[in-house]
Formats: structure tokens, sequence, C-alpha cells
């Protein structure tokens, strides 16, 4: 497996597209989950490509690493040799035990859970070294869940008598059925939206490294396509409704697994639908005050939360609007460590009768992108061909 250093270089500053494509040699008869032969894995055993890819990148989210700072190049092609020995390796698999002890029940460390994350937050040598950094997106989620559990419990003080007093038990108050939260995000988009077959988006986007550039994305029934006009070369990713793929220049992958996935939670056109059709059961919702940021206008929130495999996704919607404010999504990785991608929506304006966000900011642990909509087109003419891979 060879990626090169100069895509890995532009991984950690350009959207997640310029990732090394870990199943670009994974034939086509292979199933997606089954495991991989790889060259030097000592304790991730048996995972596929997909599992080892996922829990790579949550290795480098959460040290703040590269993949080309653990792992060494080859001199003789200048591409990366993932098996190859290297210090950073071998310190990972040490700290990789640590995990796996804390985790693993024994007695000592009780329902004591950590991983990666817990120590390094994201960077190289854990805090307490560190001088103040930006809050990641998953210190931003945790410093938002303890402001809105904190109001929560404001709002809901203690049954008279304390506990075992024998009255009803207080927990977050139950929000309304998930049927009726989505229903409300249905009426809210207004009365074409559920008619929706095709929609196109652009504008400007702004990414973590500050580069600005024109976006398009087009969306037809569950076909995908979005391009950003970044330097060197354009990114697109596409989807044919069956078929994923990525283009980078003139570099074109099959995007699969949780890459795709991923990709196409931005393929939120008919989102009330996608949901439904996606998690078999919500959890029963939950009410809350909220606030986006750290200093933003706090309002009143209904959370539905619903889990499949290892995704779990949570639904903020603005109670008094019904319309979805942010979408944070979970996936698990291999030692039980969490990759963490959060969208939010704002600037809601109407468009031929389509209530649709103009701000957008799609962050994880490798960009942050906010997308500013000035164009919008519902219903337009696009051809099918557009959507296929290159
Ligand atoms: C914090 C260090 C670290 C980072 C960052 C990291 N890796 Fe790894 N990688 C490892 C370790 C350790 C192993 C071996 C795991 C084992 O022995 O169970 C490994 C194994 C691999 C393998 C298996 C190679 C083989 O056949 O033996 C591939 C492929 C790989 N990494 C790709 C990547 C990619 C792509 C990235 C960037 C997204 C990345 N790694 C980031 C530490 C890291
Ligand atoms: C219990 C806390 C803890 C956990 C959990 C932990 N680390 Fe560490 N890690 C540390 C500390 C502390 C250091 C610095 C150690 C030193 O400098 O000797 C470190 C250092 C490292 C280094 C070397 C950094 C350097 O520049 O030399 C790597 C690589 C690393 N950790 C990877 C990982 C990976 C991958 C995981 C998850 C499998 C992980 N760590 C889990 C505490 C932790």
């Amino acid at each position: 497996m060879i990626v090169s250093p100069r895509l890995l270089r532009v991984a950690c500053l350009a959207p997640f597209l310029a990732l090394p494509v870990l199943h670009a040699q994974q034939s086509a008869a292979t199933a997606p989950d089954a495991p991989h032969e790889w060259k030097d894995v000592q304790i991730l055993k048996d995972l596929s490509e997909d599992e080892l890819g996922l829990t790579m990148r949550y290795f480098a989210a959460s040290t703040g690493r590269t993949c080309g700072s653990c792992h060494a190049t080859d001199k003789a092609t200048g591409h990366l040799d993932f098996p190859a020995k290297t210090d950073a390796k071998k310190t990972s698999r040490e700290m990789m035990q640590i995990v796996q002890a804390v985790n693993g029940g024994g007695d000592e460390f009780g329902k004591l859970k950590i991983n990666c994350g817990t120590c390094h937050q994201g960077q190289g040598c854990p805090a307490g070294f560190q001088t103040a950094t930006m809050l990641t997106s998953e210190q931003m989620i945790q410093a938002n869940t303890q402001t809105a559990m904190a109001a929560l419990r404001a709002a809901n003080p203690p049954a008279p008598g304390g506990p075992g007093g024998g009255g009803p038990r207080n927990g977050p108050p139950p929000g309304p059925p998930a049927a009726e939260v989505l229903k409300k995000l249905t009426d809210a988009l207004g009365p074409a939206a559920a008619s929706l077959q095709a929609r196109e988006l652009s504008g400007i986007v702004t990414t973590r490294t500050a580069q600005v550039v024109p976006f398009t994305i087009r969306q037809k029934g569950s076909m995908y396509l979005e391009t950003e006009q970044l330097m060197p070369g354009p990114q697109t990713i596409g989807f044919d409704g069956t078929a994923g793929w990525s283009k980078s220049g003139e570099r074109v992958n099959d995007l699969k697994g949780f890459q795709l996935e991923s990709a196409l939670r931005a393929a939120d056109m008919s989102l009330a639908k996608e949901i439904q059709s996606k998690y078999a059961k919500l959890d029963s919702p939950k009410r809350g005050n909220f606030t986006l940021a750290p200093g933003a206008a706090p309002f009143d929130a209904v959370i539905l939360r619903g889990t499949s495999g290892k995704t779990s996704e949570q639904f903020i919607f603005d109670e008094s609007t019904g319309l979805l404010m942010r979408r944070v999504t979970r996936t698990e990785t291999a030692l039980g460590g969490s990759l963490v991608e959060q969208i939010d929506y704002s600037q809601y304006r109407a468009e031929s009768g389509v209530l649709t966000p103009h701000k957008i900011v799609r962050s994880n642990w490798n960009n942050y992108d906010t997308f500013t909509v000035s164009k919008v087109t519902i219903n337009g003419t696009v051809d099918d061909a557009v959507f296929h891979k290159p």
C-alpha cells in the first residue's frame, strides 16, 4: 500500500478527500468487512481495510499526528511504507496495551474506559506540557453537553424529600415522539420540501487553512456530487446511487466504507426521510437548553439519537422552529475511541418554497469547512451522467 507524502501533507490541511484511500487496491471480489492480510500488525489483528483505516484516522486525530509522523517514508519511492518499523509505532503499541489493559475489565480499573484521546486530546504530547490551543470539535461538544446538562439540572431541581423520597424520578424532560419531530421538520421546510427531486447549492467554502474557494453541491434523489475548486486542483466526490468515487486533480479513486458514509452525510436534501430509513429506532428524544458555541445564544432544543452498528448520531432541532441546527456523528474505532464529525446549519431562507440553510459548517478531526451558499436551484434539470465515476 503506497500513498504519496504530498497527499499526506495536504491531508492535514485540506478536506478529507485528500486523505489516503486505503481501499484503492482492494479487489472487487473482497467483501469490504473481510479481514485484510497486514504485514506488521501485531495488536489490531483481523481488521478489514475499512476498520484499520478508521482506526488510523482516529490515531492521527487523537494524537494530533499525521500518518507520516508515525510511519516511515520509503527513500526509494518517496511513498509511505506503513509496515516499516518506527519508534512511534513501537510507542503507540505500548499505548495500545495500556488502553487494552484498562478497558479489559480487570478489577483494578472497574468500569473505567479510556482511549488515545482521553490523554492526548489531539496533542502529540498529552496536556500539562502544552500551551493552550483552540478547542477541538470534540472538546466543544463536551463543553456544550456539560452546559446543556447543567442547565437541565438547574431547570429541574431534585424532587422534595430528596433521593428515595418516593416521588417521580427527575431526568431530562422527555421530548415529543421522534415521528412528530421529523414531521415538524418537514412542515417547517415548506410544502415543496416533501416533493424535492433535485437541488443545487453553490457559493464559497472557507477551509481550516483559510483557503476561500467556490463550491457546488448537486443532489438528485440519492445521487450526489460535490466539487471544491481547491488548489492545486479541484476535488470532487460523487455517488451515482450505487458506487462512490473521489477525484483529486486527475486522480480518481473508489470511495467505500466509512469514507463514503462520511461523505454522504452531506447529502441531506431529504433529511427527515433519510433519518427515518437509516435508524429503525430513534432514542426517546430529549428536551434541553442548548448553545451551539461558547457565548452563542441558547435555545430550546429537542434531541433525537439514532444508533446503527458502529455509528451513533445526535440530531439537534430548534424546538420553536422545528429546524435542524446540528448533527453530530460518532463512529467507534477498533480500540473503542470514536471519531467525531459535526455539521451545523444556520441562516435558513426560503428558495422556491423550500427553506434552505445558507450557512453550513462541517467539522471533523481534520477539517473545518464553512460553506456560504449564494445560489440555490430547486428541481432544476440535472443530467444523471454527471454523477457517474469519470
Ligand atoms: C500515532 C501513530 C500512528 C498514526 C498517526 C498512524 N498510524 Fe498507522 N499504524 C500505527 C501502528 C502502531 C500500526 C501497527 C498496529 C499494530 O501493530 O496493531 C499501524 C499500522 C498501519 C497500517 C498497516 C500496515 C501493515 O501492513 O502492517 C497501515 C496501512 C497504516 N497504519 C496506515 C496509516 C494511515 C493511512 C495513517 C494516517 C491516516 C496512519 N496509519 C496513522 C501507528 C500510527
Ligand atoms: C494514560 C494516558 C495515555 C493514553 C491512554 C495514551 N497515551 Fe500516548 N502518551 C502518553 C504520554 C504521557 C506520552 C508522553 C510519554 C513520554 O514522553 O515518555 C505519550 C506519548 C505518545 C507518543 C509519542 C509522542 C512523541 O512525540 O514521542 C505516541 C506516538 C503516542 N503516545 C500514541 C498513543 C496512541 C496511538 C494511543 C492510543 C492507542 C495513546 N498514545 C494513548 C499518554 C497516553
